[in-house]
């Protein structure tokens, strides 16, 4: 090294030890200053899910439950759908609401109560179920042979009769000797593909893959010997054969009116026998007006069934003697007394689009809409 170059090895080690002493320095001090700020976050996490809370218990809990179980909207402690779905997302969704359903928006900037900081909070709180949340199964599909039964009527037994009994323009499919000797897929794959060479349709391209587990769950209850009834609409049968009279085709009423017959009882199936009876004997005319009268008290329910009906679902919302609440009252209500019976069933399947008034498809069957609606009626003048 040259004596007369300045030497700058020293103050660089000088300087490189100063530096680490400043970053070590520092990163003492970072370090007690975050745990600082992890305790400070924390608090600050548990008052957001503390106001949360307040905030769910006051508005969402009559839709989405107590414990966010679900009801009339979604279930939110669900374990799937809050590992899927980002803080960011929930967020948006309580904000703005989803349009066409009973999810109100909830911010100040949609006409809602609620400011950003609020909705901040309640997603908090519905994030901290995530640790505990159940995983709710969806509701998953279950083959029903006499959904199969009334796709076979109505597709089916034209060709292979009523009943699978076999007809002119196809063989009998309840025939135990061929259901004992075939197993369940050689009669899915036989109905999916067909032989169309023959005259047997392929049916794989027309019907969805559950309606062919129905049609299967049907010829497992024939190789069990088990006569099973389709699962008829009597509703839509009431106005095929309206329909079919007035169209001056009287065969085709009575085929109507003989399946309702397979699932009607009661008055209903009373009233029905009589319209048998009436076209049996060309009084196609007078047929036809008890067919209208029928539809416009169709259908018929039981009032005292209805009423514990009521109880369970109605009575949260349009109170316990139909005094009203959340929903408009029961008793009296002018919209009741001026629809006819399938119409109130229609509309209590559907519910009213962005109100807090939700379809029951799928909670309450036909005829426990029916017994509801016959409870509604005692409450009319
Ligand atoms: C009047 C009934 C009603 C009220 C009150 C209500 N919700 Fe909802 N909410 C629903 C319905 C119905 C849905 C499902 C909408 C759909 O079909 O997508 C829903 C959906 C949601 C979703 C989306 C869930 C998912 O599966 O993606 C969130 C999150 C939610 N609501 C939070 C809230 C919060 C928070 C409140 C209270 C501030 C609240 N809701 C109040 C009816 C309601
Ligand atoms: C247009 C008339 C027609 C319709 C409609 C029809 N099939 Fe067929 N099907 C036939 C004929 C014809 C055969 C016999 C073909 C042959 O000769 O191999 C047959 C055969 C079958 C077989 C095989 C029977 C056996 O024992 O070999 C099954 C199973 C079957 N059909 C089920 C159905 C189902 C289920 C439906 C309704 C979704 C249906 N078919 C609708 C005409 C029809
Ligand atoms: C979550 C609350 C809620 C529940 C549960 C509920 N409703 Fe409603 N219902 C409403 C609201 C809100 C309306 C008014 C909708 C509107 O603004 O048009 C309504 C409207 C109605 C109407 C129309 C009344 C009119 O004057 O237009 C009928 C009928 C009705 N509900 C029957 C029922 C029956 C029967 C049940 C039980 C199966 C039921 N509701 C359950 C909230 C509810």
């Amino acid at each position: 090294m040259n004596k007369n170059e300045p030497n700058y090895e020293r103050y660089v080690i000088v300087g490189l030890v100063l530096t680490l002493l400043i970053v070590a320095g520092f990163s003492f001090y970072w370090f007690g200053e975050s745990a600082r700020l992890t305790h400070a976050a924390e608090d600050f996490a548990k008052e957001r899910v503390h106001r949360g809370r307040a905030i769910y218990t006051e508005q969402c809990v009559s839709c989405h439950g107590a414990d966010g179980e679900g009801g009339a909207g979604t279930a939110l402690n669900d374990k799937s759908l809050l590992k899927n779905t980002m803080d960011a997302i929930i967020y948006s969704v309580i904000r703005s609401g989803v349009p066409s359903t009973q999810m109100p928006a909830w911010s100040i900037d949609f006409g809602g109560p609620l400011t950003d900081e609020d909705i901040k909070d309640v997603t908090a709180f519905i994030r901290a179920w995530e640790p505990t949340a159940p995983e709710i199964e969806p509701i998953s599909f279950e083959p029903d042979s006499s959904r199969g039964a009334l796709l076979f009527e109505t597709t089916c037994a034209v060709c292979h009769g009523e009943n699978g009994l076999g007809s002119d323009d196809g063989p009998a499919i309840n025939d135990a000797l061929r259901l004992a000797s075939l197993d369940n897929d050689w009669y899915s794959s036989t109905i999916a593909n067909g032989r169309p060479a023959k005259g047997m349709p392929t049916w794989g391209t027309v019907l969805a893959p559950n309606q062919i587990e129905d049609l299967i769950a049907l010829v497992d209850d024939w190789r069990e010997g088990i006569k099973v009834d389709a699962a008829f609409s009597v509703t839509d049968l009431i106005g095929s054969a309206i329909f079919s009279l007035e169209e001056e085709d009287p065969e085709s009423a009575a085929l109507h009116v003989t399946r309702a017959l397979t699932v009607a009882d009661g008055t209903g199936a009373e009233v029905l026998r009589n319209v048998a009876a009436q076209l049996l004997a060309d009084d196609n005319t007078g047929a036809l007006a008890t067919l209208t009268a029928l539809q416009e008290q169709w259908p018929l329910g039981d009032p005292v069934a209805g009423g514990e009906i009521y109880s369970t679902y109605c009575l949260p919302c349009h109170g316990a003697q139909g005094e009203g609440g959340i929903g408009p009252a029961m008793q009296p209500n002018v919209f009741i007394q001026e629809t006819i019976n399938a119409d109130l069933v229609e509309f209590m399947l559907e519910g009213r689009a962005g109100t807090a008034m939700a379809g029951f498809d799928g909670r309450l069957s036909e005829e426990e809409l029916a017994n509801l609606v016959a409870f509604l009626r005692t409450w009319q003048p």
